[in-house]
Parts: structure tokens; C-alpha cells; sequence
């Protein structure tokens, strides 16, 4: 296999790339409205990565033996020249570039996103109810303009999948409805449990709904069986619904970690290149594409940083938090989610 391997033998497989930090939704297990007010420091227009200088940077981690690249954020639509990252991404002869987006701006630009060669996208979709969802997304916004945008990538034939994050007491109540609703129409949904990311969502152990809590309540109505991973280190477990109408996906990253086949690398919006979504530093890779690192320079300085990786949080997470040794965290909108 060509590429670098990290110190626990992991290789270099997935790039998840913050096209910006910022975002239309303040969604409060992520970007609290109180956290992310007026006053927040977002990064100034130029320090963020440029097209060029992102789609360079990317290339530098295909020729380690990158095969998947996501565009993040922060909420990538609100980046103009998102269709244009795209194109040029492909262009490097990636094979699966997606998107993760909030779906509020997706009606209006699926077509280009198609056109410019888009693989497929996940979309969040916390509550169907108009009351949880504009509560989840911290300001009331109306879910159903999302269905539409999720409708309208499903319309340019794009595969959609969706992600839901569950909070007990907040939208646990809501699993089946969000199940039947999804699978009428042919799309894979995933429930993730809710994380411990940054520091300022409040994080607590008695929000998080255990996936096996999840998969037996859909259990109980639509019965499940487990489906193979579609690739080595799937971030979601797959379970097949036994009437055959698709399948659903859990993220368990509390309670049944995967960092084991971890092959992620994150690329924030300025430029660092982080080896862990829980993070508390990153390598700034942007200053050395500035300071007009060739080619064969960048490649071995990010073969370097991922020939050192040893990181495993979920793996460690309660051993950390048991002994008091919680970290500085990085905000999930900044180091792409
Ligand atoms: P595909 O399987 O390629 O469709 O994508 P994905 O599920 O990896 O991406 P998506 O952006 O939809 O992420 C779904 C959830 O998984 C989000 O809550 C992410 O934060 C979480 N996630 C993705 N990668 C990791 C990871 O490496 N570690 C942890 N702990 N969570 C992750
Ligand atoms: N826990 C779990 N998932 C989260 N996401 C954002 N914050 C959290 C969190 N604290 C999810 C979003 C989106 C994806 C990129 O990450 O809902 O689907
Ligand atoms: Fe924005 Fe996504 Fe974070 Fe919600 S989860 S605040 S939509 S980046
Ligand atoms: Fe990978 Fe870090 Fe997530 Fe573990 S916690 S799966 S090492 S990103």
C-alpha cells in the first residue's frame, strides 16, 4: 500500500478539508449561540485557504494516498467558489469527493455541485418537527426548506445521506418518525451520538443516547440485522432494515469508539492540518504554501506529521475524563468536522 502509516500502522486514506468556519446555523451541540456571537473571533477572509493554495495543499495529500476528500466547515455552502474547489478536486483524479452541509443553501446550488463533479453529500437533519429542529439549529430555522434541498440533490441524482445527532431529552423522542421518513424516500440516515467537541457545547454523559439504545428502539419497530462496512474503518456501523427498504447507520463514537481504523486527516480552514478531530494543536501547513514550499517539501513534511501520529481519543476518552485530564479542544467548525 503506498503512503505513510502512522505509529499504530493506520494509513493515510481520508481528508475532511473546513472550507470556512463560519456558519448560517448555531446549532448548540457545536456552535452555541452564546459561544458564537457577534464578538466571536471567526478567521479573517485572509487567512482562510484560497483555491489555489487549498486545491494544492489537497494534491499534496492525494500524492500520499488520500482516495476520499470531504468539504466541510463550518457550513461549506456559504463559500462562493465551492463548485469551483470541487471541479478541481476531482480534477486530481480523486475518486469520492462529498460534502457535509447543513442543506439550507442546497436547493439552490445542487445543479452546479453536480456539474462540477460532486460524489454524493450528508445532510443534517436533527428533528422533522418545525419546533426541535429551529431549537437544534439554535435559530429557528424551518427544516422543511432543508428537505427541499435535499429533494433537490436526490433530483440531479446526487446520493444524499443523512446525519442526525441525538440528544436525550432534546430529540430522542423522534428516532422512528425520522426513520420512516427517510427510508420512504431512499436515503440512508444516521444517528450520531452526541460529543464531547470543543468546549463549549456543554457536553454531558446523560445527553448521549447509547447506539445500541438506538438500534434496538428501531429495532422494536422496523426489526435491523448488521450490514458489512462499505470500507475498512466506516466511520458509521451499517444495519440493514429486514423488509428490505435500506439501511440505517450509527456513529458511536462515545460509547463503541472506532479510532482503531482511523484514517482521517483534517485540514482546517486556515490551513492546519489536524491528526485527531480532538485535537488541541494542528501543523501549519497554509504558512509553509505561503513561504513557497515546493512540492516535494510539503509531501514529506505531511508525510512526517502522519508517519508520527498516535492518536486515539474516543479510544482514551474515559480514561481522560476519569482521571481529570480533559484537553484544550479544538471547535469542530473550524477543524472540519
Ligand atoms: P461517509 O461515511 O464518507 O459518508 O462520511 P462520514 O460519516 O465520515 O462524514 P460526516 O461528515 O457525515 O460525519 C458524520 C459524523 O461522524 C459527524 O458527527 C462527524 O463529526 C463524525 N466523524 C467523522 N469522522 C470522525 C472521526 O474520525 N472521529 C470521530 N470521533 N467522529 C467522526
Ligand atoms: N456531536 C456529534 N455530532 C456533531 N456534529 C456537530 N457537532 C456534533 C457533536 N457535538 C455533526 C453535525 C454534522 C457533522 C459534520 O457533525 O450534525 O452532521
Ligand atoms: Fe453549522 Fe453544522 Fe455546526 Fe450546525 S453542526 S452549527 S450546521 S457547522
Ligand atoms: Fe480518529 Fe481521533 Fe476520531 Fe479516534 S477520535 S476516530 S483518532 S479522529
Amino acid at each position: 500500500m503506498p503512503g505513510p502509516h502512522d505509529t499504530l500502522g493506520r494509513p493515510l486514506r481520508d481528508l475532511r478539508v473546513s472550507v470556512t468556519d463560519r456558519c448560517n446555523f448555531r446549532c448548540p451541540y457545536c456552535m452555541p449561540r452564546e459561544a458564537f456571537g457577534p464578538d466571536h473571533p471567526f478567521l479573517a477572509e485572509s487567512r482562510l485557504m484560497n483555491h489555489v493554495e487549498l486545491v494544492r495543499i489537497v494534491a499534496a495529500f492525494v500524492a500520499l494516498g488520500v482516495e476520499k476528500v470531504r468539504l466541510t466547515g463550518g457550513e461549506p455552502l456559504l463559500r462562493s467558489d465551492l463548485p469551483d474547489l470541487v471541479g478541481a478536486i476531482k480534477a486530481l483524479g480523486v475518486k469520492d469527493v462529498s460534502l457535509t452541509t447543513n442543506g439550507w443553501f442546497l436547493a439552490k446550488q445542487a445543479a452546479s455541485l453536480r456539474a462540477a463533479g460532486l460524489d454524493r453529500l450528508n445532510v443534517s437533519v436533527d428533528s422533522l418537527n418545525e419546533a426541535t429542529a429551529g431549537k437544534m439549529n439554535g435559530l429557528g430555522f424551518k427544516v422543511s426548506r432543508v428537505l427541499e434541498g435535499i429533494d433537490a440533490a436526490a433530483a440531479q441524482g446526487l446520493p444524499v445521506k443523512v446525519n442526525c445527532v441525538v440528544q436525550r431529552g432534546v430529540n430522542d423522542g423522534e428516532i422512528l418518525d425520522l426513520c420512516d421518513y427517510f427510508r420512504s424516500r431512499g436515503h440512508t440516515l444516521r444517528f450520531i451520538e452526541f460529543m464531547d467537541v470543543g468546549k463549549t457545547n456543554h457536553w454531558s454523559t446523560s445527553q448521549v443516547v447509547a447506539a445500541q439504545e438506538v438500534v434496538a428502539r428501531i429495532s422494536a419497530r422496523w426489526p435491523l440485522e448488521p450490514a458489512a462496512p462499505a470500507y475498512r474503518g466506516e466511520v458509521a456501523a451499517r444495519y440493514r432494515y429486514r423488509d428490505g427498504k435500506g439501511e440505517v447507520g450509527i456513529v458511536s463514537s462515545v460509547t463503541e469508539p472506532f479510532c482503531k481504523d482511523c484514517h482521517r486527516a483534517r485540514l482546517s480552514a486556515d490551513g492546519k492540518f489536524f491528526t485527531c478531530l480532538f485535537a488541541s494543536t494542528g501543523w501549519d501547513v497554509l504558512s509553509r504554501v505561503r513561504a513557497g514550499a515546493g512540492d516535494t517539501e510539503l509531501r514529506d513534511y505531511l508525510n512526517g506529521i502522519w508517519s508520527g501520529r498516535a492518536d486515539r481519543y474516543s479510544d482514551e476518552r474515559a480514561e481522560i475524563l476519569a482521571a481529570g485530564k480533559a484537553r484544550e479542544k479544538i471547535e469542530m467548525s473550524y477543524i472540519g468536522g
